[in-house]
């Protein structure tokens, strides 16, 4: 089953690209561009990764992201990223990014979303995977700078298809960003949010009344809802999990207890993720050996969560079709 899981051809749909920073990378770009941070070496970066729930992640992957400013820090990051998508064959990826994380340092929008789309042109031509690039607003600040950082994309309308909603769930309601929404769907942008990963099934509910997504991030928590559950399955609404994230952030306290399976059996469009691989240990193979060691499946099941994957990506119908083929020939080859 491993190597079944290993050679799976598999999208990912719920990726900070600020997540894939590694120690090592982190230590070169803070000498690089001489920006201090608290750590000398790669094991002392990796011994405070110790998190007992997402503020105190957060805490830490702000503080990494400091050490990114040039263009070509986050061309860097993102080609790091792409070239372990070939590893564990990612064919497909929709990745998120922070614009405000930087620009609060008084980093440009442009310089963020330049550096990181030239490393997916060059994803695209000489590694064969395919993106689409998400910016989240990041829900610990206000409407304002929302609205700030919606101005701030019109200018890269083409680079980006899609908005956001991450960081700090708890105390942050969907409510808040409403109006942000309602301008970048009338400006033509594709919407998402994170919700019910801390926070309860009620935020996903909130989540989707409010601010009108597409699919959900996280939303592990819709089991507490029943009636939700049955809507997510009767509407199609995917969840994109994230099983070594919720591992880490003790949103769960093992992987046993994780619903993402009786999800998947229950009819659920639920994908596998791996959020922010280099703080929680795990790219996508790692996610989906995580999950498959605690709750065995077959191979159909595992399967499953690429076309899961493939129906509640932002690609055309055409696309999407060459995606299932050759997700169905290697599953045929394979059974
Ligand atoms: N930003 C990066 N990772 C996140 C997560 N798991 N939840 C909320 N915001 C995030
Ligand atoms: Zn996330």
């Amino acid at each position: 089953m491993k190597e079944f899981i290993q050679s799976l051809p598999k999208v990912e749909l719920h990726l900070h690209i600020e997540g894939t920073l590694e120690p090592e990378l982190m230590l070169e770009l803070s000498q690089r561009n001489g920006i201090n941070i608290p750590f000398d070496s790669v094991a002392e970066i990796r011994d405070a990764y110790n998190f007992h729930n997402l503020q105190s992640f957060l805490d830490i992957y702000f503080q990494g992201a400091n050490v990114l400013i040039n263009e070509q820090d986050f061309f860097d990051l993102t080609w790091a990223y792409l070239l372990r998508c070939r590893e564990d064959n990612v064919v497909h990826t929709e990745i998120f990014f922070d614009p405000q994380a930087h620009t609060e340092r008084g980093i440009l929008f442009d310089t963020v979303v330049n550096g990181i789309h030239r490393a997916l042109d060059k994803g695209m031509t000489e590694l064969g995977i395919t993106s689409k690039l998400i910016m989240c607003f990041l829900r610990h600040l206000d409407e304002e700078s929302a609205f700030e950082t919606l101005v701030q994309a019109q200018a890269h309308k083409d680079k980006i298809i899609g908005v956001g909603l991450d960081s700090t769930e708890i105390g942050n309601p969907a409510s808040k960003f409403e109006r942000v929404f309602k301008e970048a769907i009338k400006q033509g942008f594709l919407t998402v949010a994170h919700a019910g990963e801390e926070g309860p099934a009620s935020n996903i509910s909130e989540a989707l009344d409010l601010l009108n997504i597409t699919r959900i991030d996280h939303g592990v928590r819709c089991s507490e809802d029943a009636e939700l559950v049955t809507k997510l399955v009767a509407e199609r609404i995917p969840l994109t999990v994230c099983p070594l994230s919720n591992l880490k952030l003790k949103v769960v306290e093992h992987m046993g207890q994780h619903n993402i399976v009786a999800l998947l059996r229950q009819g659920v469009c639920v994908t596998i993720n791996s959020d922010d691989p280099a703080y929680f240990g795990g790219y996508m193979i790692d996610n989906f050996l995580a999950v498959n060691s605690a709750h065995p499946m077959n191979k159909v099941e595992i399967a499953q969560f690429t076309f899961n994957a493939i129906e509640a990506s932002f690609v055309c119908q055409n696309e999407q079709a060459r995606l299932r083929l050759m997700t169905q020939q290697y599953l045929d080859l394979h059974q």
